[in-house]
């Protein structure tokens, strides 16, 4: 069992249509067809939407993403149109909404791979490739790989896990044409982002785009370069061959894995609600990842 603890009701609006709760946004169309998506401070771990939030969280994505579709406008168009509150709409969703074209999504989620860890760790100790793609020998935990990758995955429902699949598999779904643009586009968007991460501290060892088509025109949409949907690693504390701690979560997973929260992770209960100490410290996480980014204070 997996998913939400608490599924939210989504607010309604005058002039917007309700369409969908994701595990963080809640998207909406308005009256001009548009998507309004409106990130919540809901955060997951372990594929559970956890039962308590983190104060500012929606803010600080949705603002990193502004920040980084506008360094990466010359390389690749976004679906951004404008961040204007819809009339009606509650004060609070200031900061934390996106008007965006409402694009035909291509169903893969998009991942580059800089450097070694999680599933692609896992499979790369079975098979020494990650994504079927041969990697040498002698990597660990953290390691910088040779080149980026490109190691896409199915999009999973709410609760499940999304499942790597080859390059191959991608352009049967989707077709070569666009599967080669998939790939040449994530990896280019990567690596202008890796080496903008990297002058400011911050390792980015991974990350996921989702793209899609304004008309026959691919563009990136979704968030992009933030902390739930990348991985930040404080470059002066890299070192492969153990995990690295990670910028966002990593507060909220050891919690819920040590004694303190009495829950055990392959149960079929649901996480328990974070202390306070917990909520603090992974929200002060998120700003820092902000600051650091974006060499701005957060207000
Ligand atoms: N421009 C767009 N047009 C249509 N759908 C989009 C667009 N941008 C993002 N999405 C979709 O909006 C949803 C964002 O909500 P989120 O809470 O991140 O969902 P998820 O649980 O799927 O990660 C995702 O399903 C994503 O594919
Ligand atoms: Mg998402």
């Amino acid at each position: 069992m997996s998913g939400f603890v608490e599924k939210p009701e989504p607010l309604q609006v005058p002039g917007l249509v309700h369409l969908h709760t994701g595990k963080v946004r809640e998207l909406y169309q308005n009256e001009a067809g548009d998507l309004v998506m409106v990130a919540s401070d809901r955060m997951s771990a372990f594929d559970w939407v956890l039962p308590t939030e983190i104060p500012d969280k929606g803010r600080v994505l949705t603002q990193l993403s502004l920040w980084w579709f506008e360094r990466l406008q010359d390389l690749i168009g976004n679906h951004v149109i404008s961040t204007d509150v819809p009339d009606g709409a509650p004060d609070d969703w200031a900061g934390r909404t996106m008007v965006c074209k409402s694009l035909r999504m291509v169903p893969v989620e998009c991942v580059a791979r800089g450097y070694l860890t999680g599933s692609g760790l896992a499979e790369y100790e079975q098979t020494r490739t990650v994504c079927g793609l041969a990697l040498p020998e002698g990597l660990s935990d953290g390691s910088e790989l040779p080149a980026p990758i490109f190691t896409p995955a199915t999009k999973a429902a709410v609760g499940e896990h999304d499942e790597n699949v080859s390059y191959e598999e991608v352009a049967r779904q989707v077709g070569a044409e666009t599967a080669a643009y998939l790939r040449q586009s994530t990896l280019a968007v990567y690596s202008l982002a890796r080496d903008i991460a990297r002058d400011r501290g911050i390792i980015l060892a991974d990350t996921k785009f989702e793209f899609g088509f304004d008309g026959d025109e691919l563009i990136i949409a979704d968030e992009v370069l933030t902390p739930d949907s990348s991985r930040f690693w404080p470059a002066a504390s890299w070192e492969p061959g153990r995990a690295q701690p990670s910028y966002d979560k990593q507060f909220v997973r050891d919690w819920l894995t040590s004694p303190a929260s009495g829950w055990d992770r392959k149960s079929e209960q649901p996480p328990p609600a974070l202390p306070q100490e917990v909520v603090e410290a992974t929200r002060t996480k998120y700003v820092e990842a902000y600051e650091l980014l974006t060499g701005t204070a957060w207000h």
